[in-house]
């Protein structure tokens, strides 16, 4: 595993755009695996940046994003679609129909996981995926406790995921279940590049990379992939 320490959120969010622009430039038809959340915020701002002034092409690139809602549609405001849409697709040139998102409404659940996992392997898995943390260790919405050997799944939230959510939805309830590739979908990407910003993410930070492997920390088995990169900030790092 490479770490990478940066000194604050936006030195943190330009190192990882750095490393997903070289992805880009070396691979112009990657498959990128992206992820929604407070944590890449920055990276799609930078990257943004970056299309804008010439330097990237997203014409070639296919995305497929980590999770989705159960229930909500993609023109919903709180979907996962939309925030991708509004934060990050709209603004470059990538092909509508080269983002993936697992469809929320979908009638048949079994179905849906099966058709999001034929994206990913119809595309030649996933080059490089960005994943954030959630406080008790999920990556994607794998909670504490999923196994490791599990494709796309459909999961029940636990409260604490529900409630660390909760400020994006505004009064309206939190859905409880949510669509997300699974542990091994994830670790069968090439390379994997996580970010965490914030003291209150240091705890989740030692727990993951420097415990033990165990479901009870999702991220953990972050600790077998031998392409991982870790960006984190300074308070992410503090106990590193
Ligand atoms: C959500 C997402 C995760 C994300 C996590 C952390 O639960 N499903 O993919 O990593 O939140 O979010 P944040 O970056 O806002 O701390």
């Amino acid at each position: 595993m490479r770490v990478y320490r940066a000194t604050d959120y936006s030195d943190m969010s330009r190192k990882a755009a750095n490393m997903i622009s070289a992805q880009v430039i070396l691979q112009p038809d990657c498959v990128l695996g992206l992820a929604t959340g407070s944590s890449p915020l920055g990276i799609y701002r930078q990257l943004v940046e970056w299309y804008k002034k010439g330097d990237l092409d997203f014409s070639e690139v296919t995305t497929i994003n980590l999770d989705e809602y159960a229930g909500l549609s993609g023109d919903d405001a709180n979907s996962y679609r939309h925030f991708m849409k509004t934060n990050f697709w709209a603004y470059i040139n990538i092909k509508p129909e080269n983002t993936h998102i697992p469809d929320g409404p979908a009638h048949d659940p079994e179905s849906e996981c099966i058709r999001y996992d034929s994206i990913i392997s119809a595309r030649g898995g996933i080059d490089m995926q960005l994943l954030g943390l959630g406080h008790n260790g999920h990556i994607g919405f794998n909670e504490p406790g999923t196994a490791f050997d599990k494709d796309t799944h459909l999961v029940a939230l636990t409260e604490s995921t529900i409630e660390a959510n909760r400020r994006f939805f505004e009064g309206r309830d939190v859905p409880g279940h949510a669509y997300t590739m699974g542990i091994r979908s994830i670790m069968q990407s090439k390379k994997i590049l996580v970010i965490a910003s914030g003291a209150h993410k240091a705890k989740i930070v030692k727990a993951a990379f420097f415990g033990p492997v165990t479901p009870m920390v999702p991220a953990s088995v972050l600790q077998l992939h031998n392409n991982v990169t870790l960006v984190g900030d300074e308070g992410a790092m503090a106990l590193i």
